[in-house]
């Protein structure tokens, strides 16, 4: 039984004022640990003081990105060893916006992956189709390609240390959630296509997050269906009452 995993992802959002509030509040609205796993995933800037803010609760910390490389001359960006050492247990690869806005190919998100296991992070690995490619009826083939590529070279080792987030490119932040109908059903494309590589065993404990406007109205109905394991959370989850209201749903 995998415990479910809400997720949020703060995206370029709160100062380290702001975040550290919304920490030292979160820990005080969940006096008692959570019956599902609560992951933060704060700007770089605010990650080390979100640590400390979290310190002796049962949160966990999640950094947006990484770069592949240990270390290095590469302006700008942050290892999974530094990411690690602020305090992170985890890292979103492969979201849409790093796929969109900044280039990220399958094989890029492959190397993100690796390093991130490297350095012992859990990876929240992201993929999902745009609008015109489910119009286009190819959503399968879309997600297919993505963790073919994504996850190349990886054993089912591999794959017990990381989590999926399927996340519909047409309804991030745009307040259009996939219905929980057509979210299960990628969903279970998703544990099908992973059983059959990895081995029933492995494909059964993947947590496989949903994520796309999910709110506390929607959330509920999205984390009945059988394979939607947790939520990553975008807009929703910057509020705390609204956040605390999807932990405890
Ligand atoms: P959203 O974002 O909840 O604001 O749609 C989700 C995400 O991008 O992870």
């Amino acid at each position: 039984m995998i415990r479910p995993i809400i997720a949020g992802n703060w995206k370029m959002n709160k100062t380290i004022a702001e975040a550290v509030g919304f920490a030292e509040g979160l820990k005080a609205a969940l006096k008692t640990p959570p019956a599902r796993e609560v992951i933060v995933a704060p700007p770089f800037t605010a990650l080390q003081a979100v640590a400390q803010a979290f310190r002796g609760s049962a949160v966990r910390l999640a950094a947006q990105n990484l770069h592949e490389a240990p270390k290095g001359a590469f302006t700008g960006e942050i290892s999974a060893g530094m990411l690690q050492e602020a305090g992170c247990t985890h890292v979103i690869i492969g979201h849409s916006e790093r796929r969109t806005l900044f280039g990220e190919t399958d094989d890029r998100i492959n190397r993100k992956l690796r390093a991130a296991l490297d350095a012992s992070l859990t990876p929240i690995f992201c993929i999902g189709e745009l609008l015109q490619e489910r119009e286009a009826g190819e959503t399968e083939a879309v997600i297919e390609r993505q963790l073919k590529g994504g996850l190349n070279n990886f054993t089912s080792g591999d794959i017990g240390h990381l989590v999926v987030a399927y996340e519909p490119v047409w309804a991030i932040g745009t307040g259009k959630t996939a219905s929980p109908g057509q979210a299960q059903e990628v969903h279970r494309f998703i544990r099908r296509w992973t059983a059959d590589r990895y081995g029933k065993e492995t494909s059964a404990e993947l947590a496989i997050l949903y994520g796309g406007s999910v709110t506390p109205k929607n959330i509920a109905e999205l984390l009945q269906q059988p394979d939607i394991n947790g939520a990553l959370v975008g807009g929703a989850s910057l509020d705390i009452d609204s956040f605390v209201q999807m932990i405890g749903c």
